[in-house]
């Protein structure tokens, strides 16, 4: 069994966590900097992001590893909510990487979206990226996409009270619901 499992969660990262997510975004290695953010970019680019990330009321959930931020999935407004437009990024720290995680946080992210009802998700995503190509591929009955750029359509953009109650059941049971279904595919993965 692998040390990284103990303790380990899904959940929504609260609005005095910014720090939390600044240090998780901070930690990933290059090739993983580039990825999420479409380039490389500075400590100071990250820094001021995160800054943003919390005054646009984005919703980040989190993966949790004995307490220390992993993995995060952002969903962030975009434009003025009428256009009902958001951004969805992923940034798995590379040691969690290719272990169900993106595809548990993504699940959440379009999850979200839908309950705020936003119609179209845009993922910034390099075009060689495959990991994330695939990651897209497995949501195709929520969401098409074209390559290069992956611009989402989520499906069942209304909320359905069903819909608005998988998100709080998943709020309150995050660790009993989605992680135990992560650490089932970790264990698989080992
Ligand atoms: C891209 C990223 C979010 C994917 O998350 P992940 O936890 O590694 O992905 P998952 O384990 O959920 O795998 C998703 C799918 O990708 C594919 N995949 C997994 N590992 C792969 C690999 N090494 N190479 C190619 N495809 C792979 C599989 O199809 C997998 O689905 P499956 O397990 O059902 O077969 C993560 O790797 C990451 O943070 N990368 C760096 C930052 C980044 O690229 N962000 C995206 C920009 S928005």
């Amino acid at each position: 069994m692998q040390n990284f499992l103990v303790d380990s969660l899904i959940r929504k990262l609260w609005i005095t966590e910014s720090d939390v997510y600044r240090d998780h975004l901070l930690r990933l290695d290059r090739d993983s900097r580039h990825s999420r953010f479409g380039g490389g970019v500075s400590d100071e680019f990250i820094r001021d992001y995160v800054g943003a990330t919390y005054r646009l009321n984005a919703v980040v959930h989190g993966f949790f590893v004995n307490g220390e931020l992993r993995g995060a999935a952002e969903l962030r407004p975009l434009g003025p909510a009428l256009t009902r437009e958001a951004e969805a990024a992923l940034s798995i720290e590379t040691p969690w990487q290719s272990h169900g995680v993106g595809s548990e946080l993504l699940d959440r992210t379009l999850l979200a979206a839908r309950n705020r009802g936003i119609k179209k998700l845009h993922m910034a995503c390099l075009a060689n990226n495959r990991r994330m190509q695939e990651l897209a591929r497995k949501f195709t009955a929520e969401l098409s996409f074209d390559f290069g750029s992956v611009v989402g359509e989520v499906a069942a953009a209304r909320p359905t009270p069903l819909s608005v109650l998988r998100e709080i059941v998943a709020d309150g049971h995050g660790f009993a619901t989605a992680v135990l279904d992560v650490q089932s595919r970790m264990f698989r993965a080992a």
